[in-house]
């Protein structure tokens, strides 16, 4: 399919580890191309400039092909050390939803201006110490696309192995220095299932194939991420009906409140039900029990209907159903033509949308949208992988109070000690006051899972004060705080 010729020096506007590039090939649209050595996997990418993206750093865009699947990734070099720091990818939930959002209005380097027209720098970004990288993922999400007649994977189990794979070829052949580093998983709300499953597939791999390129995962890190349908949605009751959010009213009144506590108990067991046996219809059924009884009573009023926010129980709805106006400009900018230029979609990608109906619409036929991630959260800490849950407190779609109960409830050697922990403050420098604040609350244990290991598995649950769903957008010093000090392994308090 790609027309391969054998040159492959690209363009450098910063100089450091970017000669690994040299030893692709170059194809006629001017993208070098690696190749996997034991299969027809390959990565085209080419280097972009702080025309696109304000980004400070080397930065990269391009596919990885795998028969008839490409997924789009932006990779930005740390701009610290990237010869030495980790690497990172982040992922955004829906199912459907772009990683462009995560990276032009949260973590990413640079966020696009109010005109849509340009973009200008986040000192914030999550790339200061760490190289990042962006995949529109599962295939059919934002750039990433499928050849005609090819399906769309509807679970996170099957996103995961293309994921993996390009993954194993990204740090093997397109960036080497990688394979030495460590590895971590980052991403929100559906990413609490994306980030487990690709953490199983990475683990297991690496033990099924000791001689295939290994990838070096060390933690996973999930914003507001829906890691247990169940518990986010037994969490509506308290994110509404008390002020523990940090309101000073509850949202709800005791009329409404009294009816949500009467469904609890039937919702919690037709999900169990589900939970036990995951067949789609039977999930389904739950599901819409949830919703008539619980869920509805709030989201029925959200975005159009209403302009309630499920993202932050303090604001209005400003924009379709994300509800958050930067949405829009992201839109614009990723379908303008300096964009198009510069990335070179193919001819039948006729438009970018930051949700893909196609892909949420697969999920939807499947039951990943109601099961759980316990099992495998479980087996990457059984495995020395580090889990952060983090929350911003505002959130209602995948509440704190939800991932509490369902960190809580964990089953694991740890899970003893840490439900017997409560929550403690911690604090960050805040730029707006220059000032070392409280700015949430977390706890934490550190437990080693096996006789034959000296490494302690470190789980965490850590919370920000007046920030929503996109907490790195609401408080981006804080959220660049956190992800350091997490993925550096430093305290919190
Ligand atoms: C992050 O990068 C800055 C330089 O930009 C450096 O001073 C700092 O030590 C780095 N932090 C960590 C935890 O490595
Ligand atoms: C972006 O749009 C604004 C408002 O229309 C305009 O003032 C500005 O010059 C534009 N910038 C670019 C780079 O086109
Ligand atoms: C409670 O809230 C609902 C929805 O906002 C409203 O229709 C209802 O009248 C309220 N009930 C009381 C007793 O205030
Ligand atoms: C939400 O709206 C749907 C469709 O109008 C309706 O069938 C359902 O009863 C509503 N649920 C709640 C909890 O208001
Ligand atoms: C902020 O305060 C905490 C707790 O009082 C302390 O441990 C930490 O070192 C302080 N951080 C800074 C940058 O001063």
């Amino acid at each position: 399919m790609l027309l391969l010729s054998l040159t492959g020096l690209i363009g450098l506007s910063y100089a450091s580890s970017q000669q690994v590039l040299s030893s692709g090939t170059t194809d006629s649209n001017g993208f070098s191309v690696f190749q996997h050595k034991h299969s027809d996997h390959s990565i085209r990418i080419r280097q972009q400039d702080e025309s696109i993206c304000a980004a400070g750093s080397a930065q990269y865009t391009g596919w990885l092909d795998i028969g008839s699947k490409h997924l789009f990734f932006w990779y930005f070099e740390s701009q610290n050390d990237p010869d030495n720091d980790p690497l990172t990818l982040w992922m955004t939930g829906g199912p459907g939803g772009s990683s462009m959002i995560g990276l032009f209005e949260e973590t990413g380097p640079c966020f696009v201006n109010e005109f849509g027209n340009g973009t200008y720098h986040n000192p914030w970004g999550w790339s200061r110490n760490s190289s990042v990288i962006y995949v529109d993922q599962p295939v059919g999400v934002g750039f990433s696309y499928v050849d005609e007649g090819a399906e769309i994977p509807g679970d996170s189990p099957t996103a995961a192995i293309d994921m993996h794979r390009f993954l194993q070829l990204f740090v093997s052949e397109v960036f080497p220095q990688h394979l030495n580093h460590p590895f971590h998983l980052s991403g929100e709300s559906y990413a609490g299932k994306y980030v487990p499953a690709l953490g199983t597939e990475i683990v297991k791999h690496n033990k099924l194939y000791p001689n295939e390129p290994q990838i070096q995962l060390r933690t996973c890190l999930v914003g507001d991420g829906y890691m247990s349908p169940k518990d986010s949605t037994f969490g509506y009751w308290e994110t509404l009906c008390t002020t523990n959010p940090g309101v000073a009213e509850p949202v709800f009144n005791k009329t409404r409140c009294d009816i949500m506590a009467a469904n609890m108990p039937r919702c919690m067991e037709v999900l169990d039900t589900c939970i036990r046996h995951p067949d789609p219809a039977i999930c389904k059924a739950a599901s819409k029990v949830c919703y008539d009884g619980i869920i509805g009573w709030y989201d029925n009023e959200s975005a159009y209907a209403g302009g309630r926010n499920r993202f932050d129980i303090t604001r209005p709805c400003e924009y379709d159903d994300i509800c958050y106006i930067q949405a829009a400009w992201i839109d614009d900018y990723l379908n303008s033509k300096p964009i198009w230029d510069a990335l070179s979609p193919p001819e039948h990608i006729k438009k970018f949308n930051v949700i893909s109906d196609a892909v949420s619409n697969a999920f939807e036929q499947t039951s990943d949208l109601v099961t759980s991630t316990d099992y495998q959260v479980a087996y990457l800490l059984q495995n020395h992988v580090n889990y952060m849950a983090y929350q911003g407190n505002l959130d209602l779609a995948c509440n704190t109070a939800g991932n509490l109960r369902w960190a809580n409830s964990l089953v694991w050697k740890g899970q003893a000690e840490f439900s017997s922990k409560s929550l403690q403050p911690w604090k960050s420098v805040v730029s707006a006051t220059g000032n070392n604040e409280t700015v949430g609350t977390m706890k934490e244990v550190r437990v080693r899972t096996s006789d034959a290991s000296e490494k302690e598995s470190r789980f965490a649950i850590v919370t920000v004060d007046n920030a929503g769903h996109f907490m790195p957008q609401d408080r981006p010093d804080v959220a660049l705080d956190l992800m350091t000090r997490w993925i550096y392994d430093l305290p919190f308090i």
